[in-house]
């Protein structure tokens, strides 16, 4: 059942952000404006940061989780797991959902079995030496290649590999992080574009595709963050048919996950017209000047009142089933 505004001003609303996966500051930065968002309007919100708080305590503080966490920890059913034992209403997808957004080759599995495009990959199995990875790939997607972590985000550990010697390279570097499960994509020349998708008093609105050029090679950490590095544009100025496939995609795959309440879904378009699905992110960056923000507003919802819209997510969510 939907809650009205009114409803809101009675509740402690606990912004959990931070956390210890490796995006941390993007999540500070998602907590921190929606923290201030949600004061300017009169709530009473306060921040949490699981890596230094001691979660168990939280229900007694806060009567509701808004999730600006990003990441393995976070965003992957984990934390939810813990708020739903513990009973605590919290914002955005459940469970199994979240862990299936997170886990891209499981993700890209489902896509596929749904037949939607996402580019072809082979995992990195650490398991067999890194020559039999090299010639998989060398067999299956060709050069160049996209390395990333099968559970990352933010453009982080991710990259172009343009030949054998440089996937060496990044495959050896991320096996010596922390980012033990890694994948190579086929690498696909195109325009990144992302389509929000956010539930406005129980209906779940789709918002404006957003498209982006970023002055590197891809767009990686540094374009995400310095909007110098970057040209967008929200409405994307690409063709209306290519922009409908891509909000009636990111529909189906809300649905295909179970999401609730908020989603960020991310393709790929090519110059041929090709469409593919890259990924998808159950707890998008919540920042002022991030790209769900920025969708939200171009259709005409403030910043404040989108965060007022993603805290009633968690008041609508069903019940707990896997
Ligand atoms: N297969 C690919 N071919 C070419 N470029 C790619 C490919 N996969 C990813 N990229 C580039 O890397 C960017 C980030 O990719 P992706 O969305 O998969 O990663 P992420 O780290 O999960 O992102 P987010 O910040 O949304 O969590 C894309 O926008 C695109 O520029
Ligand atoms: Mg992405």
């Amino acid at each position: 059942m939907a809650t009205t505004l009114t409803d809101l001003t009675s509740l402690r609303i606990g912004v959990l952000c931070g956390g210890d996966s490796p995006e941390r500051a993007g999540s500070l930065a998602s907590g921190e404006h929606a923290h201030r968002a949600l004061r300017d309007v009169g709530l009473n919100a306060e921040t949490f940061d699981p890596a230094s708080f001691r979660m168990e305590s939280l229900g007694d503080l806060v009567d509701v989780a808004l999730l600006a966490l990003h990441g393995p920890g976070g965003e992957d059913g984990k934390i939810q797991g813990s708020l739903e034992t513990a009973g605590i209403p919290y914002t955005g997808s459940g469970v199994l959902a979240s862990a299936l957004g997170m886990h891209k080759p499981t993700f890209k599995g489902l896509l596929t079995q749904e037949r939607i495009d996402t580019p072809r990959w082979v995992m990195v199995d650490p398991k067999i030496s890194v020559d039999s990875t090299l010639s998989m790939v060398r067999n299956t997607l060709g050069f160049p290649a996209f390395v990333k972590p099968a559970s990352g985000g933010g453009s982080l550990a991710a990259g172009i590999a343009k030949d054998e010697h440089a996937l060496r390279a990044m495959v050896e570097a991320a096996q010596a992080e922390q980012y033990a499960e890694l994948m190579v994509e086929e690498y696909v020349q195109g325009i990144p574009c992302t389509v929000g998708l956010v539930e406005v008093e129980g209906r779940v609105q789709t918002l404006p595709v957003h498209d982006v050029e970023p002055k590197a090679d891809f767009y990686d950490y540094a374009s995400k963050h310095d909007l110098s590095l970057r040209t967008e544009h929200c409405p994307s100025i690409l063709p209306a048919p290519t922009t409908d496939s891509m909000k009636y995609l990111a529909n189906r795959v809300f649905r295909m996950i179970g999401a609730h309440g908020v989603l960020r879904v991310d393709f790929m378009v090519a110059a041929s017209g090709r469409i593919t699905v890259l990924e998808c992110n159950t707890l998008p960056g919540l920042s002022e000047l991030g790209n769900l923000a920025t969708m939200a507003k171009a259709s005409g919802i403030p910043y404040p009142t989108l965060m007022q819209h993603v805290v009633r997510t968690a008041f609508t969510k069903p019940s707990y089933v896997p």
